[in-house]
């Protein structure tokens, strides 16, 4: 099992490429399911999370090419429509196979993704809007059975925006029969670049990048080809890595509009920010961190998956900063293992209090889940002395190479494989 090992204090300095963004690429992989032949999504990022779906995906029949960040997908020969559980209890992201499988084919078999690190994450809307467009669905033995003859266009309107239950019915309206209407859908930059590629397809969507979605089913859709956005928590996290250890750097790719809630936290937190056509370069080299409060929220909101990154970013803030998670209202695994660097937060509900320290000790810390990693990593950069960051495969779901993308900018960071779990 692999380990960071970072010698902190380092300021990041220099120029960065952003890859494709994760959960973009989760959604349009199975998006090609809906139609038969070859599809090529470019600018897939090369990540853990990646290659789980292109096993989900080969073992439905689909066949995969990847190679240089170009991911070709043939699904000529789907000859299952069955997603097991030891596929989706590593990836809930696996549950996106459900509506394109059954739109196609009349029939899917998922298993139910279960708990996650930070609490239970339900289904229920996918279920419920599947339902609506007359889909019959069961639960057996821990798996979803989802039958149907004919979808059918329908108006459903979603309690909260849920990123996944927007793509999930989205992807299925397209095959259906008559119009579905998707009210208070997730407006997420990964469902805008869903909605072009299923519009490369040949879906009539109309709404893309607003809360409504308005699909006109057709009978067959075709393959297509899409470039992949760029990461937004990737672009987000190196970011807030470049204001902790007072550095200096460019993003080369990232997108402004994705990235406005986070960039004016930034910003108000005291980093200076360039925005360019194709950079965006932050300076923090003279910068005393102002402690600033985040609350979660759906986009255009600042994202969840860079709350772990802000309390990190917070611990050395000049005051108290409060974040508080209105998406997952207990993802706060991080916190202790950031008080073992010598922070100082305190966990209310789904509020951290953060009292900024003048400085983070290295310590030997654990990551829990994805983000919780970026934090401690963040943490260690920033820290002084030796920090440990100990199963990093949760990092490795989610980010391209992380490690060496932080040393190309002076980061003293190494990947080791440690018999320690
Ligand atoms: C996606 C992202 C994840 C991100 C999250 C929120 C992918 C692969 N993952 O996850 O990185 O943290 O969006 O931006 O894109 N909910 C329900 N019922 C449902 C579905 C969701 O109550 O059926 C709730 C969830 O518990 C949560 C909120 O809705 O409170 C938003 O979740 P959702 O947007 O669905 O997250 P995911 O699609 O799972």
């Amino acid at each position: 099992m692999d380990k960071f090992i970072i010698n902190g204090g380092k300021r990041l300095q220099g120029k960065v490429q952003i890859s494709g963004a994760k959960n973009a690429s989760l959604a349009l992989m199975p998006a090609t399911i809906l139609a038969s032949g070859e599809s090529v999504l470019y600018k897939t990022p090369e990540l853990n999370d990646v290659f789980t779906m292109i096993k989900l995906l080969n073992q439905l029949g689909i066949e995969t090419e990847f190679s240089n960040y170009i991911l070709s997908l043939n699904t000529n020969n789907i000859t299952s429509q069955i997603a097991p559980y030891e596929h989706v209890k590593k990836m809930r992201a696996s549950v996106y196979v459900l509506g394109p499988l059954l739109a196609r084919y009349g029939y899917a078999k998922v298993s139910l993704p279960g708990g996650c690190a930070w609490g239970p994450r339900p289904i229920n809307l996918h279920i419920e809007g599947l339902k609506k467009l007359g889909a019959q669905i069961e639960l057996e033995q821990g798996y979803i059975i989802a039958k149907s003859n004919q979808l059918v266009g329908a108006k459903i309107n979603f309690d909260k925006p849920s990123v996944g239950a927007t793509g999930n019915i989205l992807m299925a309206a397209c095959l259906a029969k008559g119009t579905t209407v998707l009210n208070n859908a997730a407006m997420e930059p990964e469902i805008t670049n869903l909605v072009q590629f299923l519009i490369n397809m040949g879906a009539k969507i109309n709404g893309i990048n607003t809360s409504i979605l308005e699909i006109e089913g057709i009978d067959e859709l075709k393959p297509a080809v899409i470039n992949t956005i760029p990461d937004r928590i990737e672009a987000g996290t190196l970011l807030v890595a470049a204001a902790m250890t007072k550095g200096n750097i460019s993003i080369e790719g990232g997108i402004d509009s994705h990235l406005y809630s986070i960039l004016s936290k930034l910003e108000d937190s005291g980093a200076k920010l360039t925005i360019s056509e194709n950079e965006i370069s932050i300076d923090a080299k003279d910068i005393v961190i102002n402690n600033v409060d985040v609350t979660t929220g759906v986009f255009p909101g600042y994202p969840t998956d860079m709350q772990a990154q802000w309390i990190a970013y917070m611990t050395l803030a000049n005051g108290v900063s409060t974040v508080i998670d209105t998406v997952y209202l207990d993802r706060f695994s991080h916190v202790g293992e950031l008080t073992r660097l010598g922070a100082e937060i305190t966990v209310q509900d789904n509020s951290a209090i953060i009292r900024g320290v003048p400085r983070l000790n290295g310590a030997k810390v654990m990551s829990t889940d994805l983000r919780a990693s970026a934090s401690l990593v963040l943490a260690g950069l920033a820290a002084e002395g030796t920090t440990e960051v100990l199963r990093v495969y949760h990092l490795d779901r989610g980010y391209e190479k992380l490690e060496q993308k932080l040393k190309s900018l002076g980061a003293d960071i190494e990947r080791v494989s440690s018999p320690e779990f």
